[in-house]
């Protein structure tokens, strides 16, 4: 049984509190809010847990084996890393920092300290990516050209963090995990429609190797939530759709064919559509983030590296992230992510 200490409190820390409980082998023994009503709240919700306004108590309590940072992100390393000096295993909200340098001081400290350190990248626990996942890499698709990805709703609002950093590190992550690689370089811009210092909407464009160009648009000032991402290769095409819960895959069996003919017209040759069957696959359901928090709770107890989500995944999210953060703040022009 793996005893998890809560840090953070607010809509999303009581989710990972129910899940850790729900999991046979792991317990929310004890939760941190600065807010005293969050924690009266909690203490409503889950009567066994302990809770105190100071998260430093839960890193001093010999009984936490494993921390879960549910703080705002501007937390997460701070935080992270302390929980990482005291012995704790940590599990830690998207994004794992804000600065690439952070996460590697993480990944160092973990390693050092034989620690598990995870970061919540929960939608490569999401069975629907997984089922993009194997489409692409049966090469059912043939050659991945290009995605996109939609993120937007009407709210929730953050006063930590832009619309980016708050909404593209699933995006990110999402892409990294199905192309297997990192953007080599980003583009991006965003505005401050709401008349904060921070972006409310952004659109990022990234780049990875092959000239696979993948755009995502992050809002949270939009009338529609959406949670979409469309994958087009030369065979065939594929869209997942989040809120679909009758069939949130679709397969598309229509490609671009050239043909051979001369056409002064149209110069070499004349593009034509083909369009076959649209497939809706059976997709398993899972809640991901209970497959998350069972991933953590086993790399702890087998003491196994969390390929899935380790801070060089983190790492690689947070420096795309910085990256189209830079290019927003120059316009919209490229910046390159150095290997
Ligand atoms: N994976 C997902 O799908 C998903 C969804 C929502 C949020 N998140 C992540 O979870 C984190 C929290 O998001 P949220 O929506 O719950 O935010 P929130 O603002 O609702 O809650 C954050 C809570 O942390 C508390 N807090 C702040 N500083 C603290 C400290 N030093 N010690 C203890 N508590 C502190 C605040 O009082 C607040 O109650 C963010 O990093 C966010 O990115 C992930």
């Amino acid at each position: 049984m793996v005893s998890i200490g809560i840090i953070g409190c607010g809509h999303w820390g009581p989710n990972h509190i129910r899940i850790f409980n729900q999991l046979q082998n792991s317990q929310a023994i004890m939760c941190a809010d600065l807010d005293q009503d969050r924690l009266g709240k909690i203490r409503s919700l889950f009567p066994q847990i302990k809770t105190t306004a100071n998260y430093k108590d839960i890193l001093k309590d010999p009984d936490v084996q494993a921390v879960c940072v549910a703080s705002p992100t501007n937390t997460h390393f701070q935080i992270s890393k302390e929980a990482l000096q005291a012995g704790k295993h940590v599990f830690c909200e998207k994004p794992l920092a804000m600065r690439p340098e952070e996460c590697l001081e993480l990944k160092d400290l973990s390693e050092k300290a034989g620690l598990i350190l995870m970061v919540g990248h929960v939608f490569v626990f999401n069975q629907g990516i997984l089922k993009l996942k194997e489409y692409i890499d049966s090469g059912e698709l043939g050659t991945v050209q290009y995605a996109h990805a939609i993120r937007t709703n009407l709210g929730p609002f953050r006063y930590d963090v832009n619309a980016l950093w708050d909404l593209a590190p699933h995006d990110i992550s999402i892409f990294n995990f199905l192309f297997n690689a990192c953007p080599l370089s980003v583009s991006g811009c965003g505005q401050k429609y709401l008349g904060s210092t921070l972006e409310d909407v952004a659109f990022a464009t990234l780049e990875y190797p092959n000239k696979v160009i993948a755009n995502i648009h992050v809002s949270w000032l939009d009338p529609k939530k959406v949670r979409q991402i469309t994958i087009v290769g030369d065979k065939k095409m594929i869209a997942w759709d989040d809120l679909d819960n009758l069939g949130p895959i679709k397969l598309y069996d229509k490609h671009v064919e050239r043909t051979s003919r001369f056409y002064e017209s149209y110069g070499e040759f004349q593009l034509l559509s083909k369009e076959g069957d649209i497939t809706i696959p059976q997709v398993g359901f899972s809640e991901p983030l209970k497959t998350q928090a069972q991933y953590f709770v086993e790399c702890v107890e087998q003491k196994r590296h969390p390929d899935c989500a380790d801070a060089k995944k983190g790492f690689d999210v947070v420096r795309a992230l910085c990256a189209v953060q830079e290019s927003i703040g120059r316009g919209g022009s490229p910046v390159t992510i150095k290997g």
